[in-house]
């Protein structure tokens, strides 16, 4: 069971207690407990997490505010914010857990894939970390944390369809163990979250008195909804290519075209705000949902097909930043309901990066004794890692048609 602490001052009354309960590892009586650590991008994260599931202490920095100002995430500042917070993040993680880092049975941290300077941050406070504590280390792969979250959730057993979808990353893949996965499609040139924060800092959605303090695929979702749809139609992309790989550059061209025609009708210059930006956002919304509701679709008919997943309540998780939007799930819900798969979607705050989903990929891994390595290991970080076994080939060989479904969203 689940049970989430979030009152600092709670967890500090309860630590003593914690510390008794989870302490005594040695004895062999008591819970493992493991560290997670995520600065694959622009989140410090840390976690302190028993092997049963329990968050026992947590913390985040959101690197978000100061990257909306610069317009987009630049590495060298992003590395910087990692140095400067990481220290504290993790402190903070343990002091609310009451566990002290000779308690933990292993420290977990994200080192692939990601932004090369910011893995290099989180990578090697954890390994000074872990010499000097003495604790075992388990390199995560950041894709694979987001896949498997929702088992910290809620049972979900394996196999399970999953889709990934945030800034940095979108794919398709058939989770079958910790560390087994297939991989249906992915992206061919960027991920749906930087396509939605890219029109956004087109139409100067920071500039929008609702919006200011809003990622682009939030800003967008918020101002869709009293927006009309139908008056852009974009295409929605690839529809004649028969896989399950995504493509968002060829509608990111489609809706900078048209927020420059509508500049021009407006008569007004770049930088300033559109009077039909709720439109332009609710189209570009809808397209990118018709678009992943799409290969989704096809992923699922190519699992049934080739017996990849259970016939007995096959499950679709969705997860990444993009996943919070409501939009998109019920677009995903249309596919899910006609094809008879159970849709789960973890809550906003488990979709998005942060410390927990590390630590629970930690304790999976304790757990299967799988990928632990010696404090003293010899590690380095991947800015660039596949996910599983690429069988994209083979789903595009297939070539399945889609039969057309109604959106009606
Ligand atoms: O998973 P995440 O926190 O970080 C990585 O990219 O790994 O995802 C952040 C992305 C951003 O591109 C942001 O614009 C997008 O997720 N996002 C959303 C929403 N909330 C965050 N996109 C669409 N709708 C949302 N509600
Ligand atoms: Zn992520």
């Amino acid at each position: 069971m689940l049970i989430y602490k979030a009152n600092k001052h709670l967890q500090r009354l309860l630590s003593p207690f914690k510390r008794r309960r989870y302490g005594d590892v040695s004895a062999g009586k008591t819970s493992r407990l493991v560290l997670g650590i995520e600065t694959s991008c622009d989140d410090t994260g840390a976690a302190v997490l028993s092997e049963e599931g329990t968050i026992l202490g947590e913390s985040l920095h959101s690197q978000k505010e100061v990257h909306l100002r610069t317009g987009g995430i630049i590495p060298a500042v992003a590395q910087q914010l990692h140095r400067e917070h990481i220290e504290r993040v993790v402190q903070e993680a343990l002091d609310h857990s009451g566990v002290d880092p000779g308690q933990l049975s292993a420290v977990a941290t994200t080192v692939k894939p990601g932004l090369a300077l910011s893995l290099g941050v989180g990578l090697k406070f954890s390994l000074d970390f872990v010499r000097r504590h003495h604790t075992p280390f388990i390199p995560i792969h950041h894709m694979e944390a987001h896949a498997l979250t929702v088992r910290l959730l809620q049972p979900v057993s394996f196999p399970f369809l999953v889709l990934l979808v945030s800034g940095g990353h979108s794919l398709l893949a058939v989770a079958r163990g910790v560390d087994d996965f297939l991989l249906l499609g992915r992206t061919l040139d960027e991920a749906p979250g930087d396509t939605l924060d890219k029109v956004a800092r087109r139409l100067s959605l920071i500039k929008h008195p609702r919006c200011s303090t809003l990622s682009g695929g939030q800003a967008i979702e918020l101002l869709a909804k009293d927006g009309d749809r139908s008056r852009f139609p974009f295409k929605t992309p690839m529809g004649q290519t028969y896989d399950c790989c995504f493509s968002f550059a060829g509608l990111r061209n489609q809706v900078t075209m048209t927020i420059e025609k509508m500049e021009a009708a407006e008569g007004i210059d770049r930088g300033a705000l559109l009077s039909c930006v709720n439109d332009i956002a609710a189209a570009t919304q809808h397209t990118v949902a018709c678009h992943l509701a799409k290969r989704m679709h096809r992923a699922i008919l190519f699992c049934k097909a080739n017996g990849l997943l259970p016939s007995l309540a096959p499950t679709l998780i969705v997860s990444g930043g993009v996943a919070s939007n409501e939009y998109i799930r019920r677009a995903l819900g249309v596919i899910t309901d006609a094809t008879g798969l159970h849709l789960v979607c973890p809550p906003a705050k488990f979709c998005t990066d942060n410390g927990v989903m590390i630590a629970w990929n930690g304790v999976e891994r304790l757990r299967e004794g799988k990928g632990i390595l010696p404090p003293d290991a010899d590690v380095s970080y991947e800015p660039k890692a596949p996910l599983g076994v690429d069988l994209t080939s083979q789903v595009k060989a297939a070539a399945i048609p889609v039969p057309r479904i109604r959106m009606n969203i």
